[in-house]
């Protein structure tokens, strides 16, 4: 069973492109399964810094694959410009399969999406305005384009029209818009379509001949658990499934492939966007946590909310994914504090619990019990073993563990590969 699943636990940026990283030598193939140009993966090698959007991080590579799975969003013309910058920068991107099935960010998903958020002022989500939404809902619609219409442009055109007939009165009528001339799209995007042909591929086939041949495959997922479409923070959350069971759905790969489901855990908690983050913090500890950690989005550059660790997240995503193990990133930036917090409940209208709630009222009602923990109140940067670190630093560790009841087998202490305290994985745990 060579299949990997790395997930987000939180609500994105938690450092799943260092997660690769420290997994890239064990791997064959790095597979993306959802999202779209939303995401941001910042990526350190070799002491340079790499920022991927929708290409998988596996790319940096040489003797790995890439793969853009079915389940994946995919705006050509970014995809375009993002291999073609990894390339002048000396990254060879040759390898890259992108899936027949996927489906394409067309013009009027990106109009869409800005449109929406501005219609509902107040209540918006806070998207990345990159059409990632507008786009997965035609394709449920089954109104989507796909890569495979690529390469047929009478296809192509047919479809564009069909789309547009319903679309374009919606556009003018309600939004007042100009309408999108079919022609016009199909012109740019059979563009797009010679640049992208020798990798378009039957993705699910060649990922189970690999997996059939014994090499490992890395399933990368994107955004993460809380802001998964079904078991996230709905409304506020990207319109595909980041969970473990996203990664087969949007692969076209059996459960039976996978051996390790990894969650990957900041050591506090962050958010951009809109929605409910119970241990949210305001004021200077925010903003100290936002400095040390340079808490500012990848993809929109927008600065990232900030809270303590929440392990009422952790224990529900450790159940939704059935994680094997955790990565904790990003223990330096905690160094700064006296005492540290970490949610170990919450209470809702006078009730405790340590469960996630039901209901989206609840969710905003919770608040958080925290327990607080001593701070080690030195630069942990530097330490390369993770029995060097101050012995609070290791509590601090080992409770998340306990609280989550998952072992924690890496946990990271700054961005470069060499700061990556490996531990022992532990049997049991789960
Ligand atoms: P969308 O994915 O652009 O539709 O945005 C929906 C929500 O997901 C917004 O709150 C975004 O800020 C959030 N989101 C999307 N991608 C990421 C990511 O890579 N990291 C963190 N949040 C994200």
């Amino acid at each position: 069973m060579p299949g990997t699943i790395l997930v987000g636990t939180q609500w994105g940026d938690e450092g799943k492109g260092k997660a690769t990283d420290l997994l890239a030598d064990k791997m064959d193939i790095v597979a993306r399964y959802q999202g779209g140009n939303n995401a941001g993966h910042t990526v350190m090698v070799a002491g340079r810094t790499f920022k991927l959007h929708l290409v998988p991080s596996g790319v940096l590579y040489p003797h790995i694959t890439t793969v853009i799975g079915d389940g994946v969003v995919v705006d050509p013309g970014v995809l375009l410009a993002e291999l073609a910058a990894l390339e002048a920068q000396g990254i060879s991107t040759v390898g890259l399969k992108l899936s027949a099935n996927a489906h394409l960010i067309m013009p009027w998903h990106k109009e869409r999406d800005k449109l929406a958020e501005r219609y509902l002022g107040r209540n918006r989500i806070g998207t990345t305005g990159r059409g990632i939404g507008p786009a997965y809902a035609d394709k449920v619609a089954r109104l989507g384009i796909r890569v495979q219409d690529l390469l047929d442009p009478k296809i192509l055109l047919q479809k564009v029209e069909v789309v547009l007939r319903e679309r374009n009165p919606l556009l003018a009528k309600v939004y007042n818009r100009l309408p999108f001339d079919a022609e016009a799209v199909v012109e740019e995007y059979m563009t797009y379509a010679e640049a992208l042909r020798p990798r378009i591929a039957d993705t699910s086939l060649f990922l189970w001949k690999a997996l059939r041949d014994g090499k490992q495959v890395l399933f990368e997922g994107a955004q993460a658990t809380m802001l998964d479409v079904d078991h996230g923070t709905y409304p506020f959350v990207t319109s595909s499934s980041p969970v473990a069971g996203g990664a087969l759905a949007g692969t076209g790969v059996g459960p039976r492939e996978i051996e390790r489901v990894i969650g990957i855990a900041k050591a506090y908690t962050t958010r951009v966007g809109s929605g409910p983050l119970p241990t949210e913090v305001q004021g200077p500890e925010a903003e100290v946590l936002r400095e040390q950690g340079a808490e500012f989005g990848t993809t929109t550059g927008r600065a990232r909310r900030c809270g303590w660790l929440d392990t009422v997240v952790l224990r529900y995503a450790a159940r939704v994914n059935g994680l094997t193990d955790l990565f904790i990133t990003k223990l330096d930036v905690l160094s700064a504090f006296d005492r540290i917090p970490v949610a170990t409940a919450y209470r809702i209208d006078g009730e405790v619990t340590g469960d996630w709630p039901l209901t989206q009222t609840e969710v905003h009602h919770a608040e958080p019990v925290f327990e607080w923990f001593e701070g080690w109140r030195e630069d942990i940067s530097g330490v390369t073993s993770y029995g060097d670190l101050p012995r609070a630093a290791r509590s601090y560790v080992e409770a998340t563990e306990k609280l989550c009841s998952v072992p924690v087998s890496a946990v990271f202490v700054g961005p470069g590969r060499e700061q990556t305290l490996l531990r022992e994985r532990t049997a049991g745990g789960r």
